[in-house]
């Protein structure tokens, strides 16, 4: 018994940020921006929306697509970093909306490879056969709330978005094949956000210290990312029993074009067969892979059959690849 996507959905804030409205913000360029990351513009939640808006947006979108009733979903899963608050899980707050209550919902937080914990996750949960058929698994990330938006090291890399999946037991060749996931947490000053939690509290302080704001050395991750996203991706062909030749799509994390492009190099990979949207959304964390996904789906690239790597890498510091027959 193996465990199959049977429906994708996403949805992206309406609002546009764009390279050039950036460059009025902070000290710096389309050019710059474009040359060392490949993102043009990115979304931004408004005023009213939280993460559990965007990810509640993409699910019903999800559902729909499969034809599907809220009821015929037996738990949600959110990964996400960017809760709607500490408690209660973002994930109950999508099942509430949904009005599905009395169904198991709870969150996972494994930073931008949130989906791809979270995917494996309910893989897990479906291969127990204690009688959960149906997941509705969701990556969603609300970034621009914790942008330091006077920073240009990090301003012009996030946007915000969410994706969905829904995920089911199923009897045949097709699904999920294999998944590698990994980490190293003691590198996880490399990426962090100091405040807000039980070690910080919020005080005038750390508002005044702008510690709720995540804080990054980007050099180091980017070293750490290509790095951890090759193995990762080796590591869950192997697993899978599949050459690298073997993929159709890889469908990595959009954080940098430049991670992607090297990833792809290790793999030997050419560019068409790599989906890159980072141009249009820039790094919205876990929900860069369903977002990815949804829009594979739409524009009819994704054939039955096919291979499918999901990689990615994060906060944590967390990786992870999945390898699919979609
Ligand atoms: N505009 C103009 N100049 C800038 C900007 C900017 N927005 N940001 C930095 N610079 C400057 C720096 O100040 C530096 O100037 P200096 O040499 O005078 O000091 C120069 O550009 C080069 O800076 P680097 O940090 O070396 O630039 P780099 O080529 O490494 O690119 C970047 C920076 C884009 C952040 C890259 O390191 C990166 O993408 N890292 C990975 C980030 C990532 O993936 N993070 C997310 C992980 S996922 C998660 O969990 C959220």
């Amino acid at each position: 018994m193996g465990v199959r996507i049977v429906s994708v959905g996403a949805y992206v804030p309406e609002r546009v940020l764009t390279n050039q409205d950036l460059e009025q913000m902070v000290d710096t360029s389309d050019q710059w921006i474009v040359e060392r990351t490949g993102i043009r513009e990115r979304r931004i939640a408004a005023d009213h929306e939280a993460t559990s808006d965007l990810a509640y947006h993409a699910s019903v979108r999800a559902l729909a697509r499969a034809g599907l009733q809220p009821e015929d979903l037996d738990m949600v899963v959110v990964g996400t970093a960017t809760p709607d608050m500490l408690f209660p899980a973002t994930a109950c707050l999508v099942q509430a909306r949904l009005g599905i209550q009395g169904r198991p919902c709870f969150d996972v937080e494994a930073g931008c490879p949130g989906f791809v914990f979270t995917l494996e996750v309910a893989r897990a949960m479906l291969s127990l056969n204690n009688g959960y058929r149906r997941i509705l698994v969701v990556g969603a990330d609300t970034l621009s709330r914790i942008t330091d938006w006077t920073d240009r090291n990090t301003c012009v890399l996030f946007g915000d978005g969410a994706g969905a999946v829904v995920v089911e037991r199923h009897d045949g060749d097709r699904g999920i094949l294999a998944t590698v996931l990994g980490g190293d947490g003691t590198l996880g000053d490399l990426l962090y956000l100091p405040a807000g939690g039980s070690r910080k509290p919020a005080s005038p302080e750390t508002v005044a210290n702008r510690e709720h704001y995540l804080r990054m050395e980007g050099r180091e991750v980017f070293r750490h990312a290509v790095l951890r996203m090759q193995e990762a991706s080796l590591a869950a062909l192997e697993k899978a029993g599949l050459r690298p030749e073997e993929v159709d799509w890889l469908v990595p994390h959009q954080a940098n074009w430049r991670i992607i492009d090297a990833t792809a190099k290790r793999l030997n990979l050419p560019p068409e067969k790599v989906y890159v949207n980072i141009d249009r959304y820039g790094n919205t964390s876990a929900a860069s892979i369903p977002l990815a996904l949804d829009e594979m789906v739409e524009r009819g690239l994704l054939r039955e059959g096919q291979i499918v790597l999901l990689v990615a890498f994060g906060a944590g510091f967390t990786w992870g690849a999945t390898v699919i027959r979609w």
